[in-house]
């Protein structure tokens, strides 16, 4: 891991108090009593998480050990057996909230749908049992490769009420990174519709499928069941591929739910790492749900009446958690969108608030920073009265984006929750809890109570305030990923060997580089690995590079991360040549196709720059800190006496 320069550039004054009128009615009403859950949480956090657990969840049978903690191996609510589904569905059952909205659709087209507790329920009974007469089993993993549509979060809260793990796949990557991910979690079956709208366009999924499965490149996949969404031809596998509506005609909707252990596996979602292919983080039952479910209920400050819209898709961990989980756990009304800003509507987001009267919103600095590129006609022309409380993540936001949507989105009335947090973390861990912590614009502020958060060297030394180090966390939460699916040992060494152990003490290294000011508030300031994050999605170096690298023409490709403006960072990549080919714009186009093809065009690089030479080390490793400047068009400051040939650099900054 390089060990880069942490320093800290923000240095922001505003503070901004929740006014009264939301904290009276807060789930957590003030500084006092946030300090008190954390201090009580801190003093004993099996405790503090029990008592939680008792009284949030349902539970089949209770667990006897709060936690088994073998680092960096942890166990939540040891022989406990509950079920998510039940959670999400069933107990609403029983009460008022039983013809409640439980997910509002709106599809790009216009079209939409409202389900109801009862109606939700009855529809993921049905198809858990289509999953099970396709073979689906306890334990068996299901890939779900969907547009947004109601049927993808009914496809996981199924896959949850048998017991079969559930692995979706973001509907923009390519055939290629499908297969990856279908091969390595070893699904059985995979779910996926004809298309899904995308900016007035058609994302051809079966299709994706089709070529994702053909020459029998993903063996263990038996069956493919398909949602009809968008209604272009597609080609349907005899004996392989199924319609839903077929099954669901003759199924029944009677499925109790599967009492699980609370430690037996919900959910593997891939994500980029600074080496190697995407790994698969592994989350379990008990303690996800738990972790989902407070961290939704206190952030959101959710109330009964409330219209909650995160605009993520299910594809990613902050669609996992934070429109289908922690929501309807809580038995909220969850809003679900297909659509995105687009030529056509580039207001859609302010109409579907207006709308449904949409009270709590959470999105990412990146469509903020859209949004302000768009002009703040469009939110004005709407009734945005609805709006309450805002969040958003995936990025830090820049400071001047936080006051753009705290003025004209929340019109200075709404607070708003800079949320910290990752794949890996399954829930928010840094945070305002939006009653109570007053806000500074660029900071996630505080720790979520029981999230003991800290800011160390690399030898695990916590560092003064306003010093630049390394996120870390100091005591395991019931949300954290468990494993990576298939190899222990790179779970340990990613998350829990760059800080060595100390006297049995394990440390969660998080990735990124922050500060804490004399507030305790936390300032992130991005990753400090070999990960880029372009528009709040995480991509791998290696991953970019691989790609490039598997294109005949391509001898060597270095990639970096370049600060921009809409993105937060954009990719650029280095590319030296085989020797007979020649450097030509036709050619840069076609790298950047191929990254397409292999990966999705979320990772389709900005720029690519032909070189004749990467700037290495004498031990052969690119040096990257220096790529990085040249791509941010810096001057080259730093030691560059470990570069082997300093010709190299010449040619690369004339180039
Ligand atoms: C990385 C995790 C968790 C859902 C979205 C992304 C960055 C995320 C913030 C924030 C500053 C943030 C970090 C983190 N990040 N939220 N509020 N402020 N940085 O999940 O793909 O697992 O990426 O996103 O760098 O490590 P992910």
């Amino acid at each position: 891991m390089p060990q880069p320069t942490i320093e800290s550039i923000l240095h922001e004054e505003r503070l901004f108090h929740p006014v009264a009128e939301f904290s009276q009615q807060a789930q957590i009403k003030s500084l006092e009593q946030y300090q008190q859950l954390y201090n009580k949480a801190k003093a004993d956090p099996q405790a503090f998480w029990a008592e939680l657990a008792d009284t949030e969840l349902h539970w089949f049978q209770k667990w006897d050990t709060v936690l088994d903690w073998q680092p960096p191996f942890a166990k939540w609510f040891v022989n406990g057996t509950i079920n998510i589904s039940y959670n999400c569905l069933d107990r609403h059952l029983t009460t008022w909230r039983r013809n409640k909205a439980a997910l509002i659709w709106e599809g790009e087209p216009g079209d939409s749908r409202t389900l109801t507790y009862a109606q939700l329920h009855r529809e993921v009974c049905q198809f858990a049992n289509g999953l099970k007469q396709l073979g689906v089993e306890k334990g068996d993993r299901v890939g779900i490769y969907m547009p947004m549509i109601p049927e993808a979060a009914i496809a996981m809260l199924a896959c949850a009420r048998i017991g079969a793990v559930h692995s979706v796949v973001f509907g923009g990557f390519s055939a290629e990174a499908l297969r990856d991910r279908l091969v390595d979690v070893q699904a059985k079956l995979v779910v996926t519709a004809d298309g899904g709208w995308r900016k007035d366009a058609i994302v051809p999924l079966k299709e994706q499928v089709d070529k994702a499965l053909a020459n029998n490149s993903a063996p263990n996949v038996e069956k493919v069941l398909v949602v009809r969404r968008t209604e272009q031809p597609i080609d349907m596998e005899r004996d392989r591929d199924h319609w839903w509506h077929d099954l669901q005609a003759g199924v029944s909707a009677d499925c109790p739910a599967e009492p699980m252990d609370s430690e037996d596996m919900l959910f593997v979602l891939y994500t980029s790492g600074s080496t190697g292919k995407p790994k698969g983080v592994v989350h379990t039952t008990g303690g996800y749900n738990l972790y989902t479910h407070i961290t939704t209920k206190w952030i959101f400050d959710l109330q009964d009446t409330d219209v909650y819209w995160c605009t993520a898709d299910v594809g990613w961990i902050t669609g996992h958690s934070y429109i289908v989980y922690g929501p309807l756990s809580n038995g909220a009304t969850s809003v679900m969108y297909e659509g995105a800003p687009r030529a056509s509507n580039p207001g859609c987001f302010w109409d579907v608030i207006e709308k449904y009267g949409v009270n709590i919103f959470y999105t990412a600095p990146t469509a903020i920073r859209a949004f302000i590129k768009m002009g703040e006609h469009l939110p004005n022309a709407r009734n945005l009265d609805s709006l309450r409380l805002l969040g958003t993540v995936g990025e830090p936001i820049n400071p001047e984006a936080w006051m753009w949507y705290h003025r004209i989105i929340g019109k200075e009335r709404c607070p708003i929750v800079d949320t910290w947090w990752q794949t890996e973390t399954g829930g928010i861990m840094i945070t305002p809890l939006p009653g109570a912590v007053p806000t500074k614009p660029g900071s996630a502020t505080l720790p979520f109570p029981g999230i003991l958060a800290d800011i160390v060297d690399l030898e695990g030394n916590s560092v003064p305030a306003n010093e630049g180090g390394y996120l870390a966390v100091r005591h395991p939460w019931p949300g954290m990923m468990r494993t990576v699916y298939g190899d222990r040992d790179r779970f340990r060494r990613t998350y829990w060997e760059h800080i060595p152990p100390k006297d049995g003490q394990y440390l969660y290294f998080a990735g990124d580089g922050a500060r804490q000011d004399e507030d305790g508030y936390f300032w992130v300031m991005g990753r400090v690995d070999d990960v880029i994050n372009v528009a709040g999605h995480r991509l791998g170096t290696m991953e970019i590079e691989s790609a490039l690298v598997s294109h005949p023409s391509v001898a060597e490709a270095a990639v970096v991360g370049k600060p921009d403006d809409l993105k937060g960072e954009d990719i650029v990549a280095f590319v030296t040549l085989e020797n007979n080919i020649n450097a030509s714009d036709e050619l840069k186009n076609e790298l950047k196709k191929h990254v397409v093809q292999e990966i999705g065009a979320i990772a389709r690089p900005g720029e690519i720059k032909f070189a004749d030479a990467l700037p290495k080390t004498r031990s052969g490793k690119i040096m990257r800190r220096l790529l990085r400047s040249l791509a941010a068009g810096e001057e080259i400051s730093g030691d560059t006496s470990t570069l082997e040939d300093r010709s190299v650099l010449e040619k690369l900054r004339e180039g």
